[in-house]
């Protein structure tokens, strides 16, 4: 016989407390909204992409990548900030429940998609970190939005934040081995090995400046 969620809720209440119970409902629908977020967004910008396609019979954007942050992550990262464990502390001190990680063609690109994004009308740019311009020590570099997105409820309209990292492919390609190297190796990199990461990170910025530059006098040519 099929479970019905109802007799669930009620077996589960002899085990859970009824407050406790409303907070994982509260929790459940609070996490629906990062994901609602996630989907508007990541149409948002397979619209400007496709947009684009048919305006200069060319894609800015390279793929989209997105993820909601795992609950166990949450409130681990509440914990280390220091914030109370709530849904209300969650939306409030949380910014990256919702991740979209877009992975553009060349660097212009990134900010051309940037810009189209946050002139929406519905979207609120909250904070830009520009790690382009100004590179971490190690060499990472992308551009970080957070950005609110209203979600139409039934009842209600949640502006929700989301994280938006935009980068190129090279960018992407040595944020991804230098986080496996540093997650696998859990500080084993010494200083010599840090420093040929960070020499990998300008080779590919010099890279990107280089195809940009090729890629517009091609485009031009035709
Ligand atoms: P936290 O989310 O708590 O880290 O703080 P924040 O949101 O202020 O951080 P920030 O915007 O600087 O960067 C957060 C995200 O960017 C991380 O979750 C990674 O995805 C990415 N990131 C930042 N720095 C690095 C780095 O040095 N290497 C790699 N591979 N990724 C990075
Ligand atoms: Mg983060």
């Amino acid at each position: 016989m099929a479970l019905q969620i109802d007799k669930l809720v009620q077996s589960a209440d002899v085990f859970i407390k009824a407050e406790d119970l409303q907070k994982v409902k509260d929790f459940s629908v609070t996490y629906q909204m990062y994901s609602a977020a996630i989907k508007e967004i990541r149409t948002k910008l397979e619209i400007l992409d496709d947009e684009f396609k048919i305006k200069f019979d060319y894609n800015p954007i390279h793929n989209i990548e997105s993820r909601l942050k795992a609950p166990a992550s949450i409130v681990e990262k509440l914990n280390k900030k220091g914030f109370d464990v709530s849904v209300q502390s969650i939306r409030d001190n949380i910014f990256d429940v919702a991740g979209i990680r877009v992975i553009c063609n060349y660097i212009e690109d990134i900010y051309k998609v940037a810009d189209l994004l946050t002139n929406q009308d519905d979207i609120t740019l909250i904070r830009t970190k520009d790690y382009i311009k100004n590179p971490k020590e190690n060499g990472y570099r992308s551009l970080h939005l957070i950005v609110s997105v209203p979600i139409f409820l039934a009842e209600s309209t949640e502006h929700i934040k989301a994280e938006v990292q935009l980068r190129t492919i090279a960018m992407d390609y040595w944020a991804s081995l230098e986080h496996e190297l540093r997650y696998k190796t859990t500080g084993n990199v010494n200083d010599d090995l840090k420093k040929r990461l960070t020499a990998c990170a300008t080779l590919l910025a010099d890279m990107d400046v280089e195809m940009q530059d090729i890629f517009k006098i091609i485009y031009k040519q035709n």
